[in-house]
């Protein structure tokens, strides 16, 4: 089977760790180039990968390349996801796949009449708790409450877009994910503390057959947290992203006479398994395990909780 063509378009933050994953990969990809826009960037690059050809635009390359990594800022990716499916490219683009509604609509319209992989970075779905609690979440009877927390000290990255654009989007993809009910309903409220961007934001979600959820995001918090936990008359269950543990409290008590069972998860390496997934898929000509559908309706999802922190009232939410 011929290898697969690579170039990482951004030598950013994220785009060093994709890097060194094509890297890992030399049996299915040739690491072809290096798409950076700025010196500094460039020259990094360069030193970290001294025989990958190193490029300031994609149209120097796009000839000769099967596929492309996207890890460039959110304003961009439309436009290069856009320009890699019409040239027929299997595309690996970072969350949030494009910016709003607007862009996702054209993308639709462009990513429809090409046979090429679309794989979408929503790499939290890749934690193992998933693997051991989806078909349970995906069978409660409802109504249940899932409340998520995410917030971390700032740390000055991905201000160009929100939180709810740069964190909130892997907790509206683990809802769509997770949960059989689906949101129906947004209301948001937020404030905007160090950049003219929301830096804070707790976003409401109605859900199908009385079901809710609330999602608490931010990037000016006091103390990194990452969980998420599922209510209903059957107890709680609590998963802990950050210590990777899960926890759960019935309605019985565990027959060592306690009433919260504690349990450990293996850590993975999420971005392993993402470029795993997308070379069998290529090579395979199968669908991305996180394909166009879904990056789509988590941009609505976000295009949704935006437009509602901007006017204060609940937006209606109609998924693909
Ligand atoms: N899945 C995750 O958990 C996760 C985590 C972090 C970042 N991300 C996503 O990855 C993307 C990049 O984030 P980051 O933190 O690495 O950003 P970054 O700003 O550190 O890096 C982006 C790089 O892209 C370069 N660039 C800008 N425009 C370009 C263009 N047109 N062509 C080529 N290079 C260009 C910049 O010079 C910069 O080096 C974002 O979309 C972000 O949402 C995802």
């Amino acid at each position: 089977m011929n290898k697969v063509r690579v170039a990482v378009l951004g030598y950013g933050h994220l785009g060093k760790w994709h890097c060194q994953k094509v890297d890992a990969h030399k049996d299915v990809a040739d690491f072809v180039a290096i798409v950076e826009k700025f010196p500094a960037g460039q020259e990094a690059a360069r030193a970290g990968h001294p025989h990958v050809k190193i490029v300031d635009d994609i149209k120097e390359i796009i000839n000769e390349i099967d596929a492309a990594f996207v890890v460039t800022p959110t304003s961009t990716h439309f436009e290069l996801v856009s320009y890699l499916l019409q040239n027929n490219k299997h595309v690996f683009c970072e969350k949030p796949l494009c910016s709003n509604d607007e862009e996702a609509k054209k993308l639709k319209e462009i990513a429809s009449s090409k046979n090429v992989v679309l794989q979408v970075g929503h790499s939290e779905r890749f934690h193992e708790a998933w693997d051991k609690l989806k078909e349970k979440f995906q069978t409660l009877t409802p109504p249940y409450s899932i409340r998520i927390n995410r917030s971390a000290s700032f740390k000055g990255r991905a201000t160009d877009v929100d939180v709810v654009q740069d964190l909130a989007i892997h907790d509206l993809d683990l809802i769509l994910y997770l949960f059989k009910q689906r949101p129906t309903k947004i209301s948001a409220h937020g404030y905007k503390i160090r950049t003219n961007n929301w830096d804070h934001a707790t976003i409401h979600l109605e859900m199908e057959n009385n079901c809710q959820a609330d999602i608490v995001i931010g990037r000016n918090s006091v103390k990194e947290m990452r969980d998420l936990e599922v209510i209903s008359k059957h107890g709680m269950t609590t998963i802990d992203l950050f210590t990777n543990k899960i926890f759960e409290a019935t309605n019985s008590t565990y027959p060592d006479g306690t009433f919260v069972k504690e349990e450990a998860y293996t850590k993975r390496d999420h971005l392993l398994l993402e470029h795993q997934s997308f070379y069998h898929s290529i090579q395979n000509a199968k669908p991305a395990i996180i394909g166009l559908k879904d990056g789509l309706n988590a941009v609505h999802l976000v295009d949704s909780a935006l437009k509602s922190l901007a006017t204060g009232e609940t937006v209606s939410v109609n998924l693909g």
